[in-house]
């Protein structure tokens, strides 16, 4: 086990950020600069025992400034969509940044994925740890209340990442915490042949913004039926409202098990590789994205053109818009309470 860290640039308004690489004793790498406390590489072996980075990204921070698409970043206060940019709590309405059309989408304009986190390593016996803390001050981007939040990521020698998050506040706010990495086990190419099975018997139907109607659907008979593996390429193409409104899968899965236990959401296997994914968490939801949006005009690590599809994500959240939808599980935390999840990413080979 050992973290090593170096200088990974400066950003515009002068901040200093560092990048860090936690090494497990398989040989295990990820790497995690507190810009936007992204991932910015993940190295696991296939089934030759090869290492092979399974996540997209960039190899200088300059193309995270400057051209990103949230890639393995941390992000809050509000993942996802909020309508309107607009929420009532305690008969108060608060307007937020819309940035996503006439939505607020991931925090807003400078979500957590764009602030340069404090950082320090936490002396473990058998992991390699991190700890990422970030005051967001009352107002910011709209949201109510002083935010301390505080992101651990540990790597163990089971080659699991775990991501604890923690958050208190001064005043009664909305919170929802996320990663953003997409991955393509592959290491190239598209995730059409990836297969993955989702632990989710429902999802969260949107409308043609993204926002969540309000009503749970089963996932039965439909392309969104993940119960079984099932290749992410298989269906994406069918004639399925859902499908096109978002141009392929971009929808918030709801888990199994409406409590707080830790379980496995999804397991994602890569036949060319035998790579093997597992995402478990403690959020009652997970929206699982395609990389639909991604066209062609970015170039990440190693020259590689991020066409559609060229990763995807499994960010396990609230449901978006929960503060507009009494039937979602409350995303709102009080100054007594401590918001907790817990998610992870363990890689293994089949
Ligand atoms: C999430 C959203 C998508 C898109 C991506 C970032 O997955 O649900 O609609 O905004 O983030 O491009």
């Amino acid at each position: 086990m050992k973290i090593t860290s170096d200088h990974f640039g400066v950003t515009s308004s002068g901040e200093e950020v560092q990048l860090f690489c936690l090494t497990n004793n398989q040989g295990m790498e990820v790497r995690i600069t507190n810009y936007g406390g992204i991932i910015t590489a993940i190295n696991v072996p296939d089934r030759d025992g090869n290492l092979g980075d399974v996540v997209l990204g960039h190899e200088t921070l300059e193309g995270y400034l400057n051209r990103s698409r949230y890639f393995g970043a941390l992000i809050g206060r509000y993942a996802n969509r909020i309508a309107h940019g607009r929420f009532c709590l305690n008969g108060i309405t608060y307007s937020l940044a819309k940035n996503n059309g006439e939505n607020h989408l991931h925090g807003g304009f400078k979500g957590f994925d764009k602030v340069v986190w404090s950082v320090r390593e936490i002396p473990a016996a058998d992991t390699a740890c991190l700890q990422l803390t970030y005051l967001s001050k009352d107002g910011e981007e709209g949201y109510p209340g002083n935010l301390e939040t505080i992101v651990t990521y540990l790597l163990t020698n089971g080659n699991e990442l775990r991501i604890d998050y923690q958050a208190t506040t001064d005043r009664d706010t909305i919170v929802n915490l996320t990663n953003h990495s997409y991955f393509n086990l592959a290491g190239s190419g598209t995730v059409l042949d990836h297969q993955v099975t989702i632990n989710a018997e429902t999802y969260t139907p949107v409308d043609k913004g993204l926002i969540p109607t309000g009503e749970i659907r089963s996932v039965r008979d439909t392309p969104l039926d993940f119960t079984s593996p099932t290749a992410i390429g298989a269906r994406i193409r069918d004639y399925y409202e859902q499908l096109r409104l978002a141009c392929g899968y971009d929808h918030n899965f709801v888990l199994r098990t409406g409590t707080q236990a830790f379980r496995n959401a999804a397991t994602v296997y890569e036949p060319t590789t035998g790579r093997v994914l597992e995402v478990s968490t403690t959020q009652p939801g997970m929206q699982f994205y395609s990389g639909n949006f991604l066209d062609g005009s970015i170039v990440g690590k190693g020259d590689r053109v991020y066409v559609k599809h060229s990763g995807c994500c499994f960010e396990t959240q609230h449901f978006p818009d929960s503060p507009n939808h009494p039937n979602f599980p409350s995303t709102v935390v009080k100054p007594n309470q401590e918001y907790r999840h817990t998610t992870s990413f363990k890689f293994s080979v089949a």
